[in-house]
C-alpha cells in the first residue's frame, strides 16, 4: 500500500517512521515534510492546509491511503474531500473534528453525554455583559478559552479577575479572530495534567498510549506557553484506575455520542485530562495525536502501526488490539532559542549523523531544511530526541545523552523533560 502522511513536524515524521516499518505499506510519501522524513520519503511541496492540492496529489500518485498529521486540515474537511475522491483517509471527518475546532460544541457535547469536565459557560459576542458577569461570579483563578483553532495560544488560565475580564475584551476585541468571538469560560482544575489516546474507527476504541506533555517554554513550567517542549509515555501518576476511569466515562460515552450524533469519530481522539480529587475530568479533546507526544508514543509501539491505522479506516478495531513494549520513553524538543517568540533561522545543525542507529534513540526532525548537505532549522521546533528504557530514569538519561551530542549553539531544550523528584539532574 503506497501511504501520504501529510504534515511537517515531529508528529508527522514519527507517522512516516512507523508506516514505513510496516510490512504493510510499500511506500510512504508526505507532503509537504521536512529534512528529516526527506531521508525515509519521498517529500513534495503541497502544505499540509491546501486541501484540494493534497487530493489532486493523492489521486495524481494513487496513494492507497492517507494519513492527516495536523488539526488544521481535518477541521477544514480534508477527510471528507479525500473520501468523496474515492481516497481512503485516517482522521475524521470535518464533523467529527469539531470536537476540537470548536470548544464551545465540544463542551455542550460534554454536558449532552455527562462527560467530566470543568463546570462553565459558553458566551458568543452578544453575551458579553454575562460573560464578565460569571467571572465577577466565580472568582479566580478562572479559565477563559477561545472557541476555534488558535494555533495553542487561545487559552488563557487568569490568576486574577482583572486578568480575565481582559482576556474576555481581548477575544471579543478580535485577538483571535473568529475563533475567538466565542468563549468558553471554566472553573480552573487543579491536579496532574495527562494525555489519553483512544484510536477510533467509530464504533470501537483502542487505547493507544498515554503521555504527560511539558507546554511551558522554560524548566520548572515557567516562561510562555508552545506547541509542546517535551513529553515522556507512558504518562507518570496515571494509574490503571484512573485510565479505567477516563476510558469509562470519557472516551467510551464522547465516540458514543459522536456516533448519535450521526458524526462517528474514526482517527486519533486525544483526551487532554487533568487528574483531579474527584477522578480525571477532561480539559480538551483533540482529533489528532499530540506534538510531541507522538514521538514518545510511536517508539514504545509493538502492534504494526499500518495495520492498526487501516484496521480503524476499516472499522476493523472491535478484532484487534494493541500492545506496547515494556518501555518508557522521554521526548526532548530542541527549539531555535527565541521560540516561541522570534527566533533565528537557517543556523546550522551538526552532529546528527553520529546518532544515526543509536540504540534505544530515536531522532526526528520538526523544523529542519537540508541546504546541500548541511541540515539548517527552518521554524520554532526543531528536533525531538527520543529516548527508551526501561524505566524513566534510564530513557531519560538516552535521550539528554544524545542531545549532548549534538552540535547547535542557536537551539535550546527544557532540562528537566521526565524528571522525577528524588533523582538528581542532568547538566
Ligand atoms: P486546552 O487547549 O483546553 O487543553 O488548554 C491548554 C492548557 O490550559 C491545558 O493543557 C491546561 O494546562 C490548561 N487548562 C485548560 N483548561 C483548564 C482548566 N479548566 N483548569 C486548569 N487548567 C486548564
Ligand atoms: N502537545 C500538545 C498538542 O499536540 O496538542
Amino acid at each position: 500500500m503506497r501511504v501520504l502522511v501529510v504534515g511537517s513536524g515531529g508528529r508527522e515524521h514519527a507517522l512516516v517512521w512507523a508506516l514505513a516499518a510496516s510490512p504493510l505499506v510499500d511506500e510512504v510519501i508526505c507532503a509537504p515534510g521536512n529534512a528529516g522524513i526527506a531521508a525515509e520519503a519521498e517529500c513534495l511541496p503541497v502544505a499540509a492546509e491546501d486541501v484540494e492540492g493534497l487530493v489532486r496529489l493523492a489521486r495524481e500518485r494513487h496513494v492507497d491511503l492517507v494519513v492527516v498529521g495536523p488539526e488544521g486540515p481535518l477541521v477544514a474537511g480534508l477527510v471528507d474531500r479525500l473520501e468523496a475522491a474515492g481516497v481512503r483517509a485516517f482522521g475524521p471527518t470535518a464533523a467529527a473534528a469539531r470536537l476540537e475546532g470548536s470548544k464551545a460544541f465540544a463542551k455542550a457535547f460534554c454536558a449532552r453525554y455527562g462527560i467530566p469536565t470543568a463546570r462553565g459557560g459558553i458566551f458568543d459576542r452578544s453575551q458579553r455583559a454575562e460573560a464578565h458577569a460569571f467571572v465577577e461570579a466565580e472568582g479566580a483563578p478562572i479559565v477563559v478559552k477561545a472557541d476555534g483553532l488558535a494555533a495553542g495560544k487561545g487559552v488563557v488560565v487568569a490568576q486574577t479577575v482583572a486578568e480575565a475580564h481582559a482576556a474576555i475584551d481581548e477575544a471579543f476585541g478580535g485577538r483571535f479572530g473568529e475563533a475567538g468571538h466565542t468563549l468558553v469560560i471554566e472553573e480552573c482544575l487543579t491536579g496532574e495534567e495527562a494525555s489519553l489516546f483512544a484510536l477510533c474507527d467509530g464504533t470501537h476504541a483502542l487505547e493507544l498510549g498515554t503521555a504527560r506533555d511539558y507546554k511551558r517554554a522554560f524548566d520548572g513550567d515557567r516562561g510562555p506557553n508552545t506547541g509542546g517542549m517535551g513529553a515522556v509515555s507512558p504518562a507518570p501518576g496515571f494509574d490503571d484506575a484512573a485510565r479505567a476511569r477516563a476510558w469509562q466515562e470519557i472516551v467510551l460515552p464522547a465516540l458514543a455520542g459522536m456516533r448519535a450524533e450521526g458524526a462517528p469519530f474514526r482517527g486519533i481522539l486525544y483526551a487532554g485530562l487533568m487528574l483531579t480529587r474527584d477522578g480525571p475530568k477532561l480539559l480538551e479533546f483533540n482529533v489528532r495525536f499530540g506534538d510531541p507526544e507522538a514521538q514518545a508514543i510511536l517508539p514504545r509501539l509493538m502492534t504494526d502501526f499500518g495495520q492498526l491505522v487501516l484496521g480503524a479506516t476499516e472499522g476493523a478495531l472491535a478484532h484487534m488490539d494493541v500492545r506496547f513494549w515494556p518501555k518508557h520513553a522521554v521526548t526532548v524538543v530542541m527549539a531555535s532559542r527565541g521560540y516561541p517568540g522570534e527566533h533565528a533561522k537557517d543556523t546550522e545543525i551538526r552532529g546528527l549523523d553520529g546518532l544515526l542507529g543509536e540504540a534505544e534513540v530515536v531522532v526526528f526532525h520538526a523544523g529542519t531544511r537540508r541546504v546541500d548537505s548541511r541540515i539548517v532549522a527552518h521554524g520554532g521546533r526543531v528536533l525531538d530526541i527520543t529516548g527508551l528504557g526501561a524505566t524513566l530514569a534510564e530513557a531519560r538519561a538516552r535521550a539528554y545523552a544524545a542531545i549532548a551530542r549534538i552540535d547547535w549553539p542557536e537551539g535550546f531544550y527544557r532540562r528537566d523533560i521526565g524528571r522525577v523528584a528524588g533523582v538528581s539532574e542532568i547538566a
